[in-house]
């Protein structure tokens, strides 16, 4: 059944070698009913990838970056490609985060060649979009998600190598969360963007996942709003059994 659902921990700046220990609780609660109902990603930071990757053979945990670059190789110090990602044993990778557009001022373009990058990688591009709490205070929420979408979606995305990730700036880090109702009806605009961004065969089945807060208090709740797809989760993915929790509210 597709579109399966995805819980993706976004580790962000946070690990070391010694937070094996938290991908091993992982893999072991990753149980074969669990398994059977939803997928699972570790993004941990660039350090641990490979070593990660390594752990997971035979798992069936995913792991991803948390960015990439646009370029293959060359002389960029200090950036990191799909490819490389890819090389080091990675399937996934986030683009766009809110934080990426923030802090490094990335722009849809950017991210939409970063997406490029992942695909010509062979890797699934998580692409995240998502409204800060001025635009949705002036009610421009649909607006500004629905742009970041049509700038930062390659051409030749599908079901199999993009994820959409929906995170309300204003939600992440901060205990706050969108209504049910608010999630159902961003969610639904982005699926409605995606029959002309994906194509009409195949953007239903293009898994949407809501980020920001995801708790394994809340996680059932939003869990089950109408094109939720799954959760990119951030601080709870550091705790294996919250990370395991809200994968299990599915
Ligand atoms: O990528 C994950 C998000 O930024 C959510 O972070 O779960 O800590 O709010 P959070």
């Amino acid at each position: 059944e597709w579109p399966r659902p995805l819980v993706a921990g976004n580790w962000k700046m946070n690990g070391l070698k010694s937070s094996n220990e938290v991908l091993s609780e992982i893999q072991v609660g990753y149980t074969p009913g669990l398994k059977a109902k939803v997928d699972l990603v570790v993004c941990p930071p660039a350090t641990l990838v490979h070593s990660f990757a390594v752990a997971c053979v035979g798992s069936r945990v995913g792991i991803g970056g948390q960015d990439c670059h646009a370029k293959e190789s060359g002389a960029f110090t200090g950036d990191l490609s799909a490819e490389m990602l890819a090389d080091a044993g990675a399937t996934y990778v986030i683009v766009g985060h809110s934080e990426r557009r923030q802090y490094h001022k990335e722009k849809d373009a950017d991210v939409c060649v970063k997406a490029v990058a992942a695909h010509r990688a062979g890797l699934t591009a998580i692409v995240c979009v998502g409204e800060t709490r001025e635009e949705r205070e002036a009610g421009k929420t649909l607006a500004v998600v629905r742009k970041q979408l049509r700038g930062s979606i390659p051409v030749d995305s599908n079901s199999h190598n993009l994820v959409v990730a929906y995170e309300p700036v204003w939600a992440i880090g901060t205990g706050l969360t969108p209504t049910a109702a608010d999630v159902a009806e961003v969610h639904a605009a982005i699926r409605e963007e995606l029959k002309r961004l994906v194509g009409k065969a195949d953007h239903a089945k293009v898994r949407i996942l809501y980020g920001g807060s995801v708790k394994p208090s809340n996680a059932a709740e939003l869990m089950s709003v109408e094109n939720v797809n799954g959760a990119l989760v951030g601080g709870a993915s550091l705790v294996a059994a919250d990370f395991l929790a809200i994968a299990g509210a599915y």
